[in-house]
């Protein structure tokens, strides 16, 4: 009779156990979201404005690769931008609430000083957010350090901003790694792609995508 009784306490502390683990790792960027529905109509192509977009990009198996060079014209003749080659989330600009972007992307090796993901659009300055990748690793803008040695492999990317609160919150692999303050609201939307940062470009800048998800709260 104890023995048994004694049984149960264990397997009871082992099922509660369990629980606590399931619910720790059951928290997740995209909890208490809802996903938006997309179509291929709102993913816009920004490219040099003097090649034809097969030769900056490609969309094959659910994955889209784009690329740019050092040396390539801005997306436009009136532009004295930096070259790219850039998803524009079209359709779902946004002024207000929380909105999630969630993407799975890969840099090969080579590719640096380069934005991978943005979000356009602030009451002050172009953007609110900028993601670099510099030698493998991830920065806010040229500065703050997101997550390192990303080259050459798959990392799911998730952007939370809340307008109202005025926050930004990075996760890499569902984990949280970066947060900060956003500029006002604005004119926003989500980008992704390769967009040749001011200085410390390399030639050749390559960023692939796929799974992109849009969710608000
Ligand atoms: C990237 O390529 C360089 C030059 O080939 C090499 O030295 C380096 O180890 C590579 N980095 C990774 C993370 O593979
Ligand atoms: C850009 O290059 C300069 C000179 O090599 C270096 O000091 C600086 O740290 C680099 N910046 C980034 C963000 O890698």
């Amino acid at each position: 009779m104890e023995r048994s009784y004694s049984h149960l306490l264990l397997f009871l502390a082992l099922v509660s156990l369990k629980s606590f683990n399931l619910l720790c790792s059951a928290a997740d960027p995209t909890d208490g979201f809802t996903p938006v529905p997309l179509t291929e109509a709102n993913f816009v192509l920004q490219k040099p404005y003097n090649v034809p977009l097969n030769e900056r990009y490609s969309y094959e198996d659910g994955i889209r690769h784009l690329w740019v060079y050092a040396t390539d014209k801005p997306h436009d003749p009136s532009s004295n931008t930096q070259p790219r080659t850039e998803v524009r989330i079209t359709g779902l600009d946004y002024s207000s609430g929380v909105w999630q972007f969630e993407g799975y992307g890969f840099v090969p090796n080579g590719t640096s000083g380069v934005t991978v993901a943005q979000i356009h659009g602030a009451s002050h300055g172009a953007t609110t957010l900028i993601i670099r990748i510099y030698d493998g690793n991830m920065r806010y803008y040229s500065g703050d350090l997101v997550a390192t040695d990303l080259y050459d492999k798959w990392f799911r990317l998730n952007i939370i901003h809340d307008v109202d609160g005025g926050r930004l919150t990075v996760f890499i692999d569902g984990e949280e790694r970066y947060s900060t303050h956003d500029q006002g609201p604005g004119d926003l939307y989500f980008k992704c792609g390769v967009y040749a940062a001011p200085r410390n470009i390399s030639y050749y800048m390559e960023s692939r995508w796929r799974d992109i998800k849009i969710y608000k709260k």
